[in-house]
């Protein structure tokens, strides 16, 4: 019976041969890897299929191996999760289902590849945590369901909880997209300028500056001048400040401290 349904390299082959491909799990040594153990891995690759992701998971810079819960479900139906102990609403995920699941994904892990459960109660992703795991050689990461996950799981495997923001989201899923996504795009290759990102929000601590392109004038709005004038000195000068004014009136926190860098001179 096949645990996982794969992607990546492998899945320009799946038109040609599909079922027997799907079941191989895939573990292509040396790709940065995104382990994700969720009720749902037909909703993977999802977005993470199209444009730049998605060709750079055809070509093979990355790879993703979903891997079903449901197969470590117990019994004719497979459970995967129980009422809540001491009451309550809703459902937990079992602590014995979803520990044979990881030890399952990190059976296949090869290298530094962090342990995470998605959940709103984690640390808030950022740029800086994107980068991280682009430096590691791949990820695991838990999609919850229902009430979350007995916590006995989180304690004895040392999770790392991690969220995508102050909200509460149905499921994991689209949070651990969001997540690869901002990954695979720091990863060598995938984007084909490199230089874009180096420029973009947060890559120096700084929200981006405003982007604008043809025409020349819409709605009785122009391009500032500064922009057309093909004065690339001046028109870097311009970015940083735009990048900075914005900044400094929408996010005080990474103003105070790209300020507090300038003084300790980084
Ligand atoms: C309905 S939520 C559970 C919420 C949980 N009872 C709580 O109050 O913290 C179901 C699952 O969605 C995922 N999830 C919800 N919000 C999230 C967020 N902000 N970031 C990451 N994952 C989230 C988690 O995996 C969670 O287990």
């Amino acid at each position: 019976m096949s645990l996982t349904k794969s992607h990546g390299r492998k899945s320009i082959r799946e038109n040609l041969k599909p079922q027997s491909l799907m079941d191989e799990p895939t573990n292509l040594a040396g790709v940065w890897t995104a382990r994700i153990i969720t009720l749902f891995p037909q909703a993977f690759p999802g977005v993470l299929g199209e444009s730049l992701t998605g060709k750079a998971l055809q070509d093979g810079l990355w790879q993703l191996d979903a891997i079903d819960l449901r197969d470590f479900g117990l019994g004719k139906h497979r459970n995967v999760d129980d009422t809540p102990a001491g009451g309550g609403a809703g459902m937990v995920l079992r602590a014995d289902v979803l520990g044979a699941a990881i030890d399952e994904a990190q059976s296949r892990s090869r290298g530094a590849a962090p342990l995470i459960y998605l959940s709103p109660r984690g640390a808030r992703f950022d740029q800086a945590m994107a980068r991280n795991l682009a430096r590691a050689d791949g990820v695991t990461m838990i999609c919850g369901r229902f009430e979350g996950v007995d916590q006995r799981v989180l304690d004895q495997y040392n999770v790392q909880e991690v969220s995508l923001g102050d909200f509460v989201l149905t499921g994991g899923e689209i949070a651990a997209q969001a997540m690869i996504d901002a990954t695979v795009r720091l990863l060598p290759g995938v984007l084909g300028n490199a230089a874009s990102t180096e420029e973009e929000s947060f890559a120096d601590g700084l929200l981006e500056h405003p982007q604008f392109t043809k025409p020349a004038e819409w709605q009785g709005r122009a391009i500032p001048d500064v922009l057309m004038s093909g004065h690339h000195g001046e028109i870097a000068k311009w970015r940083q400040a735009q990048a900075q004014a914005i900044t400094a009136a929408r996010r005080p926190d990474l103003w105070a401290a790209y300020q507090a860098r300038l003084k300790r001179g980084e």
